[in-house]
This record gives C-alpha cells, sequence and structure tokens, in this order.
C-alpha cells in the first residue's frame, strides 16, 4: 500500500504538504517512519503539529500492530536486484532486496567496492534483466568509486557505459559529520532522483578513523545507529535497497572461532538485514558467505572479479576449506 497523497493524513493541507515535500518527506508512509521531532526540524512545522501529523500517517499506515497478512502484502512490493553473480543473488535470496540494509563485511582488496560498483550498473537494468529499473545514489567515503571501471563493467555487459554513468548520482564524504549530513540528504534526493539503490562504501571507515579514544566509543555507536536507523527507514519509505561495506578487525582476545570480526559491534549487527562475509577463495576467486539473515540460511557462493565487475566462477560451489 503505497500512499503518495500527503494530504490524506488529517491535519495537512496544502500548505503543510508542500514544507514536507520540500524537507524530502513526499508520502505519508516517509512522514510515518521519520521521528516527529526530525520531522519538525526538517520541515520548519511545529513539533506539536509534527507530533500530530507523524501519529496520524502511522494511523493512515496502521503502523503499530498490523496483522502478518498485511505485512506479507508490504513485503510483497519488495523488489530484488542482481548482483551480476547468479550464485551469490541464489544464497540473497534472488538478489539484493529493498526495504532492507545489506552488508558486505570483509578485508581491503576482497571486492566490496567492486559488487557495489556492479550493483551500481545492474539497479538501472529493467525489472525482467534482473534490475531495479532506477537510479542510484553512491556515497564514497574512501575515494574508491571509479566511473571508468562503472563505464567498463557497463560496456562489458552490452549496455551503454555513458547512460549508465548519468544514472549514477556520486557524493564523496570527507568526514562522518559529511556522511551523515548527506545520509539525511537522501530522504530528499533519493525520490527526486528515482533513486532504487542507495551504496555506503564504507559505512564505518570515517567513525572509525576519528572517534579513537575509549571514552568516545559510546558517542560512536550511537551515532552510527541513530544513521543506520535512517537508512533503514529510507529503505522502507521509499522501497529502496541500501547497501553498505564493513571492515574486519583482528580481536586477539577471541581464541576459538574466527578471529576477525566486523567492525561496529551489536550496532551494525542489529541494524543491518543480511550480513554477507566475503574472504578470498582458491585460484583468484571470492567467496561470499550469509553469515546474519532473519530468513536466508547460511550458505555460500564463489564469484570472480572480471572486467564485467562481478561474475560466476566456474567449476563447483566453495569447499568448506578456509577459516
Ligand atoms: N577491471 C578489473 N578486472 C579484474 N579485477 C579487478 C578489476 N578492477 C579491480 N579488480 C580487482 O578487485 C580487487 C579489489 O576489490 P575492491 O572491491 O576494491 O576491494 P575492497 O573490498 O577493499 O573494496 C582487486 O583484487 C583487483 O584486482
Ligand atoms: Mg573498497
Amino acid at each position: 500500500m503505497a500512499i503518495d497523497d500527503l494530504e490524506r493524513v488529517k491535519g495537512v493541507g496544502s500548505a503543510t504538504a508542500s514544507k514536507l515535500r520540500a524537507a524530502g518527506l513526499t508520502t505519508v508512509e516517509a512522514l510515518a517512519v521519520t521521528p516527529a521531532r526530525e520531522v519538525a526540524e526538517r520541515s520548519g512545522l511545529s513539533e506539536e503539529i509534527a507530533f500530530r501529523i507523524c501519529d496520524e500517517a502511522r494511523r493512515l499506515m496502521r503502523f503499530g500492530f498490523i496483522k502478518a497478512a498485511d505485512l506479507w502484502e508490504k513485503r510483497k512490493s519488495m523488489l530484488r536486484c542482481t548482483t551480476g553473480s547468479r550464485r551469490l543473488d541464489e544464497i540473497l535470496g534472488g538478489g539484493v532486496e529493498t526495504q532492507a540494509i545489506t552488508e558486505l563485511i570483509g578485508d581491503y582488496g576482497v571486492g566490496k567496492t567492486q559488487i557495489c560498483m556492479t550493483l551500481s550498473v545492474m539497479a538501472q537494468l529493467p525489472r525482467e534483466k534482473g534490475g531495479l529499473e532506477g537510479n542510484v545514489v553512491y556515497i564514497d567515503t574512501e575515494g574508491t568509486f571509479s566511473p571508468e571501471r562503472i563505464y567498463q563493467i557497463a560496456v562489458s555487459r552490452g549496455l551503454d557505459g555513458e547512460s549508465i554513468l548519468g544514472g549514477i548520482i556520486m557524493a564523496r564524504a570527507y568526514t562522518s559529520d559529511h556522511q551523515c549530513l548527506l545520509i539525511d540528504h537522501l530522504f530528499k534526493k533519493c525520490p527526486e532522483e528515482n533513486a532504487r539503490l542507495v551504496v555506503v562504501d564504507s559505512m564505518i571507515s570515517h567513525f572509525r578513523g576519528e572517534y579513537i579514544g575509549r571514552d568516545e566509543l559510546s558517542q560512536r555507536q550511537q551515532k552510527l545507529n541513530q544513521y543506520l536507523h535512517k537508512l533503514l527507514r529510507l529503505s522502507e519509505a521509499y522501497n529502496l535497497a541500501v547497501v553498505i561495506t564493513n571492515q574486519v578487525q583482528a580481536n586477539p582476545a577471541q581464541f576459538f572461532g574466527n578471529p576477525e570480526q566486523p567492525t561496529g559491534g551489536h550496532v551494525m549487527a542489529h541494524a543491518c538485514t543480511h550480513r554477507v562475509r566475503l574472504r578470498r577463495g582458491k585460484g583468484g576467486t571470492r567467496v561470499a558467505t550469509i553469515i546474519d539473515s532473519p530468513y536466508l540460511p547460511e550458505s555460500k557462493a564463489a564469484f570472480r572479479i572480471t572486467e564485467r565487475g562481478i561474475e560466476d566462477s566456474e567449476g563447483e560451489a566453495p569447499e568448506d576449506e578456509e577459516e
């Protein structure tokens, strides 16, 4: 149920609706999932009015308790984007989902950015080709986004490189504050640009680099939590896919299991819907493992990085020998 007409919310007239739209709150759903205080701040409406209309929007969307059958109905509008690798799509349940955050976790050079760039091409394909028929907003925090590489991936796949580049809106984030500001802008930018995919590569590197002291850790985690939840709300409000990347960190105190853990701790683990762990496999291949998902089984897929971005590697499914 996508209710686009803001004026249907009790108490929202055309003047209020235009303030809301100017603040990037263009749908009843966006209004329903944004905290009232933030609605007030962004739109310039009083907090009292914001609280009232947010409440009405939630009532209209029947938020609070809903029937599982209605949730099922909402999930039916969920779309999936192909990654370029059929096997990786399979373990993701058919591709990267909208209305969710998919987190790519792994060491430097393992292929996180390559997956993000391939997705930025694939998301623009028509639905029947596995795309999302929309544009892409790409937030690059490490300076590794490469238009030449996007062009190469597009052309290798028989697409028009320039038109694919034209469908990607890129912003370089220089600090964590800047990154947060850009994420705030997404609520306005995404509907304006008809974005169906939002990439944040990487979500955490600025946070890790800036909040170094032990006493700053809880502050960092709160901010990270706040912005991950904004991204999740964004994905639900506009039915788009959010893909973020994360690093791993050696934990010398861990004697059993894998000593390399994703950074960002519980905040990251709880906010992200699907977590995909990436490792180097045999002969230059890469292995993806679903490590945490509400309904996808733990499973593995091997892929390669080629001129086409990422694609299936030949041969059988990966063995269990690594780790
Ligand atoms: N055009 C290309 N063809 C084949 N492999 C490539 C190409 N461009 C980059 N790669 C490979 O991608 C890897 C880097 O992946 P990247 O996504 O940047 O890692 P990270 O996980 O750090 O983001 C390197 O191993 C590099 O060889
Ligand atoms: Mg990278």
